[in-house]
């Protein structure tokens, strides 16, 4: 064999080598299980009322994934759990992204509630000022419901059940609590903390009617809903601790000891639970064009034409 013919042999038996070892082999031998966490949104109980897995071809079609990416890395933070190879067993083709123009969405399921979600997408800038996203008002109301369903579901294999349940780590919390949220002693204690911090807009009784409700767009939580009933310790503490984005509930966890908040469970759930129901679930949400939002160009201020201004 001349030097030629083995020099060429190298080559071409180097090119195979790398090709088998980094895309052929993986290939075969990657195989990761389904981690439970994964957007499995086909089977989610969303799929009762929207259809995610339609809304994630509208994500698909809208270009979505040219600003915002679905992956969670170690130095990312406040974008929830770190996300491993089985998450996405079910997603073909990914929706992993390059670029963060917006923020990453692996989590965004629950974070916001559906109607700020079509809000934000039919005007981002009602929501976000300065915000560069595009609105996406030309979507009809079934495309937006859909698109909406698909965003709820990412992260976490939810379920409409879960949408009242606290992220895992508030689990981790409940088993910290030092504080007795069944007796009588601590519910009167957290009595006290409620009428000086909550009852300006959750009013007296807790029925949302506080002095402050009439100026509030988005009113304070009735809390004598039977709908509260099925609120565990660390769904409250999650929301008394977190606030609800989107409204004006404070985040109490700047403000109140871990004690204090647990206090105030433990009164939130000595309230009783049989005031009327009033709209929460995703099957009632508003359609698209009943939510109203000024529009851009109105909220400038504009000279009347015909005044005598300098005239
Ligand atoms: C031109 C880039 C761009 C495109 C395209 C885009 N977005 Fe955004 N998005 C952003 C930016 C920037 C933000 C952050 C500011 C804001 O919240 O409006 C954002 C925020 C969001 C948020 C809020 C995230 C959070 O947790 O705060 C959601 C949800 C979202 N976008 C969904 C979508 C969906 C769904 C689409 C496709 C229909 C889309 N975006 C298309 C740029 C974009
Ligand atoms: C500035 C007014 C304001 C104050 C003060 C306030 N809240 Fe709220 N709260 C709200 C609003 C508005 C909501 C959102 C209701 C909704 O999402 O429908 C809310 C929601 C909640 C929720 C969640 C309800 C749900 O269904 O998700 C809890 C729990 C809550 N508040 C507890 C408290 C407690 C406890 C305090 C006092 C430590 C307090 N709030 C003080 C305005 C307020």
């Amino acid at each position: 064999m001349n030097g030629y013919r083995l020099g060429a042999t190298g080559v071409v038996a180097t090119f195979f080598t790398i090709v088998t070892s980094t895309v052929l082999l993986p290939m075969v031998l990657f195989n990761p299980k389904p981690s439970g966490h994964g957007n499995d949104y086909s089977k989610t109980a969303v799929a009762k009322v929207s259809d995610p897995v339609r809304g994630r071809q509208i994500y698909i079609r809208e270009g979505c994934v040219y600003c915002h990416t679905q992956f969670t890395r170690l130095q990312d933070r406040g974008y929830g759990p770190l996300v491993k190879a089985g998450d996405y067993v079910f997603e073909t083709p990914h929706q992993l992204g390059t670029a963060r123009n917006g923020p990453d969405l692996t989590n965004e399921g629950v974070k916001f509630p559906s109607e700020w979600q079509k809000a934000h997408l039919v005007q981002p800038r009602a929501l976000k000022p300065g915000s560069i996203m595009p609105s996406f008002s030309f979507l009809s109301n079934r495309d937006m419901n859909d698109l909406v369903g698909y965003l709820q579901t990412l992260g976490n294999m939810r379920k409409v059940e879960s949408f009242v349940e606290a992220p895992t780590e508030y689990k981790a919390a409940l088993a910290k609590k030092t504080v007795d949220t069944a007796a009588d002693a601590s519910a009167n204690a957290g009595r006290g903390i409620y009428t000086q911090n909550c009852a300006a807009c959750h009013g007296m009784e807790g029925r949302g009617n506080g002095p402050n409700a009439i100026s509030l767009l988005k009113k304070p939580a009735n809390f004598t809903r039977p709908f509260y009933k099925q609120w565990q310790d660390d769904m409250w503490f999650f929301r008394i601790t977190e606030g609800v984005p989107g409204t004006r509930m404070p985040r109490f966890g700047e403000v109140l000891s871990p004690e204090q908040r647990w206090y105030l469970v433990a009164y939130l759930k000595t309230l009783p639970t049989n005031n009327e129901q009033v709209v929460d679930s995703i099957e009632q949400l508003n359609p698209v064009d009943a939510i109203r939002l000024p529009k851009l160009s109105n909220q400038l201020w504009e000279p009347e034409t015909g005044g005598s201004h300098g005239e």
